[in-house]
């Protein structure tokens, strides 16, 4: 009886929902916003290698579609539409995204029709699946979640391609996104205690799993993340070129590639800075939080501010909140609502600090989900007792090297690919990220 109410409280739910209903809404949901995203593109900017860190857009569309391909028509047993040598074209592994464009990819309209097709075999096949299954890839719609969630970590990083893009220019008509006058700053104290991390949600990667209690000593962290306005006093102090703030790997890095400011800046004649928002540019907005800084730049800046960057506990706790209720989400475990954060795509940028009261965490933190990533101090590692599951090349291969961990989602991630305990990570060089931080320090 107490493991079943436990259960029922660590998932953050009053209820076991039937999940085929929020699997059938999440996949339109993903697949409506990449129509929206997509459509009026010309071929040419679907085709073409815009970066080198990025594939072509029209690979990750059938990359999407192949994957739903492989886990929710072969997987569970369904006929297959391909057979699984025409998987090697979009396996992430087999080729490095600089080279892909140069593979015999299906060209867009085939790509959109492909992925139309295994959409329209998945959700068939779904009719057929019982709703209260234990088998591991299907208890609680898993592996369903895994693709909605793929498709929308996908989309996420196609908004990166499309930032990145200069052969077209891409100018999404913004929502209004409420403005606040927000000025007054602060840290919030964080005492020190057991904090439960990691999810059991159906939904949850392997990567959160298992849920587990460590100990975190007591600190503060910044009640909002770091801004514009805030880090441009930093590029404007000659932070670029004090090696006292900087990693000494980061140092050498952008001084190598003579970076002295975030990405998408520019410096005018009269002192000013303008930066590119899509096709869009504008003066940097100093309430809104920094955006596009690797982890070397987050880290000096909180060095230089006599700060340092939150462990990914840290940051856990902190939207989780310090009184051991378990939350879902730091206003609790309610699904994130248009009052709560700015996610899901469609502002096109990160709203300025301040602007989601709704969204606090118990402690009064604001804006730790939406808006943008936030980079943690911590290189990426699986929890004791991880188990990859369904496939080790999600989260198992990336373990233990460089990448750093990021927290929270941004503007540009979807509600069901964020949650308290969702773990993003990428290398401490990378800046087309919707990335920023906000600082912490120790508080003993
Ligand atoms: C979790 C965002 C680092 O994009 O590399 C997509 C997500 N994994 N396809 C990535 C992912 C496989 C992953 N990140
Ligand atoms: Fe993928």
């Amino acid at each position: 009886m107490l493991s079943t109410l436990e259960t029922r409280r660590n998932t953050g739910q009053q209820e076991p929902r039937p999940w085929k209903a929020r699997a059938t809404a999440e996949l339109a949901s993903a697949r409506s916003r990449m129509l929206r995203m997509l459509e009026g593109l010309p071929e040419d900017a679907l085709t073409r290698q815009h970066s080198p860190l990025m594939s072509p857009i029209i690979w990750d569309v059938a990359h999407v579609a192949n994957q739903e391909e492989q886990w929710l028509l072969r997987a569970l047993g369904a006929p297959a539409l391909t057979d699984s040598s025409f998987d090697a074209l979009y396996d992430a592994f087999r080729h490095p995204r600089a080279s892909r464009s140069q593979l015999p990819l299906l060209p867009p309209a085939r790509a959109f029709a492909y992925a139309a097709r295994v959409r329209e075999a998945s959700l068939e096949w779904m009719r057929h699946l019982p709703e209260d299954s234990d088998a591991p890839l299907l208890r609680g719609g898993f592996v369903f979640g895994m693709v909605a969630q793929h498709e929308q970590q996908h989309l996420e990083t196609l908004a990166a391609t499309l930032q990145l893009m200069t052969s077209h220019v891409y100018r999404p008509a913004t929502l209004p996104r409420p403005r606040t006058a927000l000025t007054a700053r602060h840290e919030v104290f964080i005492p020190g205690g057991p904090v439960r991390l990691g999810s059991d949600t159906p939904w949850a990667y392997d990567n959160e799993r298992p849920a587990h209690t460590v100990d975190v000593p007591p600190f503060f962290l910044d009640a909002h993340p770091v801004t514009h306005g805030d880090f441009a006093v930093f590029v404007e102090s000659g932070g670029y070129d004090d090696a006292r703030w900087w990693d000494p790997r980061g140092f050498e890095w952008i001084q190598a590639q003579g970076i002295q400011h975030p990405l998408f800046w520019e410096p005018q004649e009269n002192g000013t800075w303008l930066r590119r928002r899509f096709g869009w540019w504008e003066p940097i907005p100093r309430d809104e939080p920094v955006q596009h800084v690797c982890w070397y730049e987050a880290e000096a800046y909180a060095r230089w501010a006599g700060k340092r960057l939150p462990t990914e506990a840290e940051w856990e706790k902190a939207a989780a909140g310090s009184d051991g209720q378990p939350r879902v989400y730091p206003w609790g475990d309610a699904a994130p609502g248009a009052g709560h954060a700015n996610l899901g795509g469609d502002t096109w940028g990160p709203s300025p600090i301040g602007s989601y009261p709704a969204g606090q965490s118990a402690d009064g933190v604001w804006g730790l989900l939406g808006d943008v990533w936030e980079w943690t101090s911590s290189t990426f590692d699986g929890y004791a007792g991880f188990r990859s599951f369904p496939y080790r090349e999600y989260s198992e291969v990336f373990f233990g090297t460089e990448y750093r961990v990021l927290r929270g989602g941004a503007w540009a991630s979807a509600p069901v690919a964020v949650r308290n305990s969702f773990r993003n990570w990428d290398y401490p060089i990378r800046r087309q990220l919707f990335a920023g931080f906000r600082c912490a320090r120790d508080a003993r």
